[in-house]
C-alpha cells in the first residue's frame, strides 16, 4: 500500500533512511530522494526507468544552500534567483565536487531550484540534505499534478506519497543555464521568457534538442499519452480526417460544436494562460483514460505560458 498523506514527519523519517518520498511542488509532483545517498538516487533512476544521462534537478529551502553546491554564481542568476525563488524556476549552476556525478550525469553543472509549495519548504526544512527530484512519471510519461497521479503510475513500489494537493502551476520549471555569464534557455516552463528577459534582458533559446545536448534529457517525445495524439491549429479541420472514430478534444477556452465527439477538455473557459496550465496534465491524465482512438489537441497563441504549454503538447504529440 502506498502512504498518501501530508504527514510531513513521516516523509522525513523515511528521506532519513534512504528510502524515495513523492512530494508536492507548484509546478508538477516529484519522485525525492537524498542527493549524497547513492542508494536512494538509484532508486529514482531505477523507479522511473530513467536513463542515467539525464541528469536531476536538486531543490532547496535557502539561498544559502548554493554554497554547499555551486562554485560560482553569475550576476545574472543571482537577480533571477532573487526574482524568483521560491519558485519554477531552475537555474544550472557550476557545480562543487561535493554534488555527486550520478545527480548531474557526470557534468560539471548542477540544476538547482527553490520550490514554491509551503509543504516541500518545511520538509525540506527538516532534512539536513537537498532533495533530488525528476517529475514523479516513468520516463517519457505524462507529469503528475496530483497525488493519485503518482499513485496510479507506481503503485507499491513507491512507499509514500506526501499529498500537497493540485500543483498551483502545473508545467514543470523553466531551466536556465549560462554561457559566459550570459542566460541561456534550456526548457520553456511555468515562467514565461518574457517574465524573465524582463529582469535580466535577452536570453538565448536552445530548447529544442537538436541545438541543446547540453541540457540532456530534453527529448523530442515526452509527456505523452498512450492514446493517438495530434497537436493542430484548426481541430475542427482534423476532426474531419477520422470519421467513425472515438476522438477526445483537448481545447484552450472553447467547446467545438461537431457530430461525434466523445470528449472535450477545455483548458481555460476564460482563456487564461496560467489556468490552462495549470489543467493541463490533468486533462490529458483524464483524456488518456478515455479508451478513446485519437485525441486532438488545439495549438495555442504562441506567446507567454502559451509558448511552454505549446512545447508540451509539442513533444506529446510526437511520432
Ligand atoms: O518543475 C520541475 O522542474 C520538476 C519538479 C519536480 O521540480 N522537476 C523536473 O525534473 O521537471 P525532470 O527530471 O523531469 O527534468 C529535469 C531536466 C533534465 O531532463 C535536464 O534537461 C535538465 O533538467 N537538467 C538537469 N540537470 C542539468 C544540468 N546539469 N545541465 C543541463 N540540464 C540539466
Ligand atoms: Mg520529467
Amino acid at each position: 500500500m502506498t502512504i498518501i498523506s501530508n504527514n510531513i514527519e513521516k516523509a522525513v523519517e523515511m528521506l532519513n533512511q534512504e528510502e524515495l518520498v513523492a512530494i508536492p511542488t507548484e509546478t508538477v509532483y516529484g519522485l525525492a530522494g537524498n542527493i549524497y545517498s547513492e542508494i536512494a538516487i538509484r532508486k529514482i533512476f531505477e523507479m522511473k526507468n530513467r536513463p542515467l544521462f539525464n541528469p536531476l534537478i536538486v531543490h532547496i529551502h535557502s539561498i544559502h544552500q548554493l554554497d554547499e553546491l555551486v562554485s560560482y554564481l553569475p550576476n545574472k542568476a543571482q537577480l533571477l534567483a532573487n526574482a524568483f525563488w521560491p519558485g519554477p524556476l531552475t537555474l544550472v549552476l557550476k557545480k562543487k565536487s561535493s554534488v555527486p556525478d550520478i545527480i548531474t550525469a557526470g557534468k560539471d553543472s548542477v540544476a538547482i531550484r527553490m520550490p514554491n509549495h509551503p509543504i516541500a519548504l518545511a520538509l525540506l526544512r527538516q532534512l539536513n540534505f537537498p532533495l533530488a527530484a525528476p517529475s514523479a512519471n516513468p520516463f517519457g510519461c505524462i507529469s503528475p499534478t496530483k497525488a493519485i497521479h503518482v499513485e496510479e503510475y507506481f503503485g507499491d513500489t513507491l512507499q509514500m506519497v506526501l499529498d500537497g494537493g493540485n500543483c498551483e502551476n502545473g508545467i514543470e520549471s523553466t531551466i536556465i543555464g549560462f554561457e559566459e555569464d550570459e542566460p541561456v534557455l534550456y526548457r520553456l516552463g511555468a515562467i514565461s521568457i518574457e517574465d524573465i528577459e524582463n529582469r535580466i534582458g535577452e536570453v538565448k533559446i536552445k530548447n529544442k534538442k537538436e541545438v541543446s545536448p547540453d541540457a540532456p534529457g530534453m527529448l523530442l517525445k515526452h509527456y505523452a499519452p498512450l492514446t493517438d495524439t495530434y497537436l493542430e491549429t484548426n481541430v475542427e479541420e482534423r476532426i474531419q480526417s477520422f470519421p467513425n472514430k472515438k476522438i477526445g478534444l483537448l481545447l484552450f477556452s472553447k467547446e467545438i460544436n461537431a457530430a461525434g465527439i466523445t470528449h472535450q477538455e477545455i483548458l481555460s473557459k476564460n482563456a487564461d494562460f496560467k489556468e490552462a496550465a495549470a489543467n493541463l496534465y490533468a486533462a490529458l491524465h483524464l483524456l488518456d483514460k478515455l479508451k478513446l482512438d485519437v485525441i486532438i489537441a488545439e495549438k495555442l497563441p504562441d506567446i507567454g505560458l502559451g509558448k511552454s504549454i505549446n512545447d508540451r503538447l509539442e513533444r506529446a504529440t510526437k511520432k
